[in-house]
């Protein structure tokens, strides 16, 4: 009774951080975890804003099929650092987003890759160039499993930013686009402490090979990327407060 009147209210106030929302909880002697993890988590998922309807923009559904065998792909897998000058479609792109983060199960709850207490500290923004991806304006998109959508953070090509950022790797912005995956610590250190730093880089493992295996199934490339400034990086892409990025990765044509 106690804990569903303080979710209500908590629910009402979307203009509390999550930083002040994890301090009351501390104070009360509870986790959110315990309180209807996926509403919560939804209230408290943005710093910056909520985005309205008009501005985020829903992605096509996933194919839930293909003509490549996980057993080839996983054969055919390598790095790549040098693309084609060839645009990506916005189901491609919808495609790879969905299979690094997107939801999976009937309910909303769990995603594509693995989380430690399904608390999901990890964001993903795509870096898209110019001309790079057909029907969509160069920038950087955040996005949001939960809609499937993204979100336009930044309205320029990005990607010779990131590259720079990434020890002049400028390989990097031959990609149509570039994927930062970050993560937001206190998501999962409210559970476990400083172990749950450790869970959220293995679950950025998990993703990251869902990416180069789904690429490698498009008939795709990928690289991976973990030489970088970090802080630089946060601030090409505009990444929200606290999402700390954690490995890069171009993907396009080979
Ligand atoms: C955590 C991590 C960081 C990496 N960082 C870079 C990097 O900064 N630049 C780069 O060109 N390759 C990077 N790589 C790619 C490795 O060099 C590559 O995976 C390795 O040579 C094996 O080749 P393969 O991926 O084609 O099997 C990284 C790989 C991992 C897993």
């Amino acid at each position: 009774m106690v804990l569903s009147t303080l979710f209500q209210i908590l629910k009402k106030n979307s203009r509390l951080t999550r930083r002040q929302a994890c301090r009351l909880g501390g104070v009360l002697g509870i986790s959110f975890y315990s309180l209807g993890r996926f509403r919560v988590r939804d209230v408290f998922a943005r710093n910056r804003k909520i985005s309205s309807e008009e501005e985020r923009m829903n992605l096509p559904a996933p194919m839930l099929d293909g003509d490549v065998s996980v057993e080839e792909a996983i054969k055919q897998r390598r790095t790549v650092r040098s693309f084609a000058n060839k645009p990506l479609t916005v189901s491609q792109l919808s495609q790879i987003l969905w299979t690094a983060q997107g939801i999976t199960d009937d309910r909303g709850l769990k995603r594509a890759a693995p989380s430690g207490g399904a608390l999901y500290p990890i964001d993903i923004y795509a870096v898209v160039g110019k001309n790079a991806v057909q029907e969509l304006a160069p920038g950087v998109y955040h996005y949001d499993p939960p809609h499937h959508s993204i979100e336009q953070i930044v309205a320029t090509d990005a990607r010779e930013g990131v590259a720079v950022a990434s020890l002049r790797q400028m390989w990097m912005a031959t990609a149509p686009v570039i994927l930062v995956i970050t993560a937001e610590y206190n998501r999962i250190t409210i559970k476990y402490g400083d172990r749950g730093r450790r869970y959220a880089m293995i679950e950025v493992g998990h993703i990251g090979q869902n990416i180069f295996l789904q690429c490698q199934a498009l008939g795709l490339a990928a690289g991976i990327v973990g030489a970088f400034h970090d802080n630089d990086v946060a601030r090409t892409i505009n990444a929200q407060k606290n999402h700390e990025p954690l490995i890069i990765m171009p993907v396009g044509w080979s």
